[in-house]
């Protein structure tokens, strides 16, 4: 009898966590439901290019602690409509012909997609199409519907965590406003959570439009307390009430063609112009997606990892893990995808913040 086969690809933003996810899937394919293993390389481009590596157990094995992905990924891949630019116009290519052929050329039985809400929702797609897909969530931005987190978060955290610290001092020396921009479109989960962890002044998040006078106003309040110094995180997403998103940059060619960024000294300067302390703004950037994952990314990403190859050796496809309190779940991916978790105006976490008189801007 033909033995059984699945692919593993990686799609979207990588994040500390992707490794133990492959070498989940992969040692426990191997240990313990016999199954070939193929990594698909750099996400659906792989998938469409037919560019594969074989993964066995040495392949995979001093991987749990790496950060990135050994697979390779991209966000510039939709192979159900991938934007090209011609004579200055945008069109929209269907590639996902070629993905079907690799998938069948290459005898998959199955197909295990790690990624964040694009990637899923293409995972969706492919099922559609008659692909046994199993799904796995990732993202720093925790934003994945149908789980309590992703993997990724945490160490992301834990990154901003340790960058307001850092901040901390040095603002302290100096009496100054600092001001942290993190990653975080819609969702402003990484900003509120390394906020609070942090003891963040002010904490602005894309859920809640900000208004300049109570962000002004509680930096002047802190200098009447005798607190000459101010710790402000900014998600990139977040903006003033009656205000747009920052925007650094489009780009046509990619499926995601708005890239943001520039609030975080937006910010900055409106403080310094209106309340006249003296600023300086940090841009973390994708310092937040690089590294090493903390414990709890390891062992969550290992978790789904397992999960997931149980989800395809029970041939029980259409399917994500995901984390419900301290249990690994199936949940449908069209119930998953499509819509992102974010922040609720009932969220207990805002309350928190705003319990220890952290000001959120709204
Ligand atoms: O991983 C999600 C995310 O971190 C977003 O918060 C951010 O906008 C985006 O990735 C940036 O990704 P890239 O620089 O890879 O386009």
């Amino acid at each position: 009898m033909k033995k059984k086969r699945i692919g593993l690809l990686t799609g979207g933003g990588d994040c500390p966590g992707l490794n133990a996810v492959i070498r989940a899937v992969t040692k426990s394919a191997i240990i313990h439901h016999d199954y070939d293993v193929v990594g698909i390389k750099d996400g659906y481009e792989g998938l469409v290019r037919r560019r594969t590596i074989r993964l066995n157990y040495e392949r995979v094995s001093g991987i749990l602690t790496q950060g990135g992905t050994i697979l390779g990924t991209s966000n510039q891949c939709n192979p159900f409509r991938q934007p090209v630019v011609r004579r200055g116009r945008v069109t929209y290519r269907n590639d996902s012909a070629k993905a079907m052929k690799t998938i069948r050329s290459l005898g998959l039985d199955a197909l295990v997609c790690i990624g964040g809400d694009g990637t899923l929702t293409i995972a969706g797609e492919f099922q559609r199409r008659g692909v046994n897909v199993v799904g796995v969530p990732k993202t720093i931005d925790n934003d994945v519907c149908g789980t309590d987190q992703t993997f990724g978060f945490d160490s992301a955290v834990g990154i901003v965590t340790e960058a307001i610290d850092r901040l901390h001092s040095t603002a302290q020396s100096h009496h100054r406003a600092m001001v942290v921009e993190t990653m975080g479109r819609n969702a402003g989960w990484l900003a509120l959570v390394a906020g609070i962890a942090g003891g963040g002044d002010i904490l602005l998040i894309p859920e809640l439009p900000f208004d300049w006078d109570r962000i002004c106003e509680r930096i002047r309040y802190r200098a009447r307390l005798g607190k000459r110094f101010s710790l402000v995180v900014v998600s990139e997403g977040a903006r003033p009430k009656g205000g747009r998103k920052v925007v650094h940059k489009h780009v046509d060619t990619s499926p995601d063609p708005i890239r943001l960024g520039g609030i975080g000294q937006l910010v900055g300067d409106e403080i310094e112009r209106r309340t006249g302390v003296t600023t300086r703004v940090t841009v973390l950037g994708h310092v937040q997606r690089g590294g090493t994952p903390t414990p709890f990314d390891r062992v969550l990403a290992t978790r789904f990892g397992a999960a997931a190859m149980a989800l395809v050796a029970e041939k029980k496809f259409g399917l994500m893990v995901g984390l419900k309190g301290q249990k690994i779940v199936p949940v449908p991916l069209a119930t998953a995808t499509g819509r992102q978790r974010l922040v609720s105006k009932k969220c207990s976490l805002l309350e928190v913040a705003r319990a220890v008189g952290t000001e959120l801007g709204a």
